[in-house]
């Protein structure tokens, strides 16, 4: 019999996470008759468990329009791999079995984790360990297989969609070559995506390496035909051929990410080598990862904080929530986190991409 669940996000934060909390925390009080604890700030607030709070309709009130997560979120502490400090320096710890104790002592006889790869990464060990847990697939980088889409991924792409309308009016008045860098560590979703929907000229993704002259032409190419001014959208994680990515700075430690941004200054750099042309860059950043989701989100976030407590009543432990078609299904947590979702150079919407004239840098 289930009576009580937790429920917690982790990773960086998305629009739509306090939608899929709404929808969850409905459903456990007012469908099932659960009790329902927010677990704070991720795993993290497992490990330390004081924060841990009981939700009822008056926590979810007003939230599904709002951006954030009102349970916190961490991307840097991984339990099995947890940041510690012994004799003035870092190392790094296993601390998954107090989370697997508090998770007893608190009673939970379900866990819904809302989190990207990273997160249900440790879901599915923390599920091989014995915990009962259900996973919501969760990125604006909408990099996670066996799922069509991730809620908040297109609220993200609307934001870049609106920047780069505005930066093609500056460009084209000042004849200028605009570059614009949007989130995408390692697929190019978000700054395809937004390239097509924004008129950009060239999209750079890291699923495609770029060469500086394949992008002098194309721009060549436009200023011979009247048209002064480009548009460059280019993903953080996009590289030049043979050369390695650009980083803000690298993984302090085992189990957390390098941090990304600055690949467009580094274009700028090169380009401006071989064109007389002036260029700007804007790095769009964390702006992508907030605001209010918008209604497809909301819809997509609504449903699959429903269906996960069906999960958790079928007892379907180490699965998680998907959306195939337009149908929400349920696939394994392992299936989802053992790849990575990548644009296909060779796919449909590389193929209109380019039938729209859109120089993709190669
Ligand atoms: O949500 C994924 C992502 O947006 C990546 O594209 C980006 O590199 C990363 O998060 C940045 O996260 P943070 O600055 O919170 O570590």
């Amino acid at each position: 019999m289930i009576k009580r669940i937790g429920i917690l996000t982790g990773g960086g934060d998305c629009p739509g996470l306090n939608a899929v909390i709404r929808a969850s925390v409905k459903s456990a009080l007012f469908h099932y008759n659960w009790e329902v604890y927010g677990i704070v700030d991720g795993f993290d607030g497992l490990i330390q468990p004081d924060k841990i709070f009981k939700m009822d309709a008056n926590s979810i009130r007003g939230i599904l329009p709002k951006g954030g997560t009102i349970l916190g979120t961490s991307n840097r502490g991984n339990p099995f791999k947890y940041p510690v400090k012994e004799e003035g320096r870092i190392v790094v710890k296993d601390r998954s079995d107090e989370i697997l104790k508090n998770i007893l002592k608190l009673e939970l006889d379900g866990l819904i984790v809302i989190g990207g790869d990273g997160s249900l990464n440790i879901a599915f060990q923390l599920y091989k360990k014995g915990a009962n847990i259900v996973g919501v697939p969760k990125t604006i980088d909408n990099d996670l297989a066996k799922t069509d889409y991730t809620f908040g991924f297109y609220t993200a792409v609307n934001t870049a969609t609106d920047a780069i309308d505005k930066l093609h009016t500056t460009a084209e008045s000042h004849h200028r070559i605009i570059i614009v860098e949007v989130m995408g560590r390692d697929t190019g979703w978000i700054a395809l995506n937004s390239g097509i929907a924004g008129g950009a000229d060239i999209i750079l993704i890291p699923e495609i390496p770029f060469d500086v002259d394949k992008i002098i032409n194309k721009i060549n190419e436009r200023n011979s035909k009247g048209s002064h001014f480009s548009i460059i959208v280019i993903a953080e994680g996009a590289f030049e051929k043979g050369k390695d990515k650009t980083y803000l700075e690298k993984a302090k430690n085992e189990g957390t990410l390098p941090r990304y941004g600055g690949i467009s200054n580094y274009l700028a750099m090169v380009l401006s080598k071989k064109t007389e042309m002036e260029i700007r860059t804007t790095i769009l950043g964390h702006i992508q990862r907030g605001g209010t989701p918008t209604a497809f989100d909301r819809i997509l976030a609504s449903r699959f904080g429903v269906e996960v407590c069906d999960l958790i009543a079928r007892k379907k432990f180490g699965y998680m929530v998907a959306l195939s078609g337009n149908n929400i299904v349920s696939i394994p947590i392992e299936e989802s986190i053992s790849q990575q979702k990548f644009v296909d150079p060779y796919g449909q919407l590389i193929e209109t991409a380019r039938k729209l004239q859109i120089s993709m840098g190669d």
